[in-house]
């Protein structure tokens, strides 16, 4: 059940939610966390009996969730699969991926990989439902997870930070644009966060020191942690912000 009343600013009572790249990690945790705070979510990945699984416990603690089971290469099919749905009120994309590697060696596949997924699909399917919001007069709420590697550079990581870069860029554009429709758009910009995503390269326990000693606050980010920043900039809390990002870094790039 959720845990905040229809008064609360940050409830999400009577609100609709996309969540692309919900069957694990970070999006697994706003799914659950925007559920918990009153919105009905639909959860979209490829793993179609993974997203099934999420929405059942979701579905066994009381909330409202569904699945959408994307591929977001296809983007063609998913623009028309949008552009058929009632607009949602908020959409989240934290799908991603990263293939790091030096700069001297970045392959084009590589490229295209991280590129496609991480910034292409992510303005398609945010202009797809802009257009939805716009066309319904919903004033919405999109929100793009980004990286603190979306505003500081890192070593091995051109490809990973030109799109999140991209993301960034992308965001203060559509809320430029999209303003004099009520529609906001943000990102969340975490730091290292323990999932899937992350496990094989923080098992080396160099670099785990090495993450831990530029995050000020001394440890790794939770899931958590970034679906309670998504919570806040989907809720009516946060209805003057725009066209800006949230840095859930622990202050690595406060240097
Ligand atoms: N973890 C971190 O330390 C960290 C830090 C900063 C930013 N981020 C960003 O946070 C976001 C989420 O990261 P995470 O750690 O939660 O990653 P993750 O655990 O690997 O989850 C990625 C999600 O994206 C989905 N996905 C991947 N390829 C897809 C495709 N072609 N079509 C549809 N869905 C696809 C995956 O589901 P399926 O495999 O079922 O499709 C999964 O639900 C990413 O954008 C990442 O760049 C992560």
């Amino acid at each position: 059940m959720n845990s905040l009343n229809h008064h609360s600013p940050f409830s999400l009572i009577g609100k609709t939610a996309l969540v692309l790249g919900a069957s694990k990690g970070i999006g697994k945790a706003i799914s659950q966390t925007l559920c918990e705070a009153g919105a009905m979510v639909t959860l979209s990945a490829r793993d179609t009996p993974v997203l099934a699984d999420c929405v059942k416990k979701l579905q066994e603690m009381g909330l409202n969730a569904q699945s959408l089971p994307f591929d977001l290469s296809e983007i063609k099919k998913i623009k028309l699969v949008l552009s058929k749905l009632p607009a949602f009120d908020i959409v989240v994309y934290s799908a991603g991926i990263a293939k790091h590697a030096p700069f001297l060696e970045i392959s084009e596949s590589q490229y295209y990989d991280v590129m496609s997924l991480n910034l292409d699909a992510a303005f398609w399917v945010s202009q797809a439902s802009a257009r939805q919001m716009v066309i319904e007069n919903k004033q919405g709420s999109i929100i793009f997870i980004s990286s603190q590697m979306g505003h500081v550079g890192g070593s091995a990581r051109s490809v990973y930070c030109a799109s999140k870069h991209g993301l960034e860029g992308l965001t203060k554009s559509m809320a430029i644009e999209l303003g004099a429709h009520g529609i906001r758009v943000n990102t969340v910009a975490p730091t290292f966060v323990e999932t899937e995503f992350t496990r094989q390269a923080l098992s080396n326990e160099s670099f785990h020191q090495s993450v831990l000693s530029k995050i000020k606050l001394g440890r790794l980010g939770l899931p958590s942690d970034v679906a309670y920043a998504c919570c806040y900039l989907a809720s009516d809390a946060a209805s003057l912000v725009t066209g800006t990002s949230l840095v859930v870094d622990g202050g690595w790039t406060a240097e």
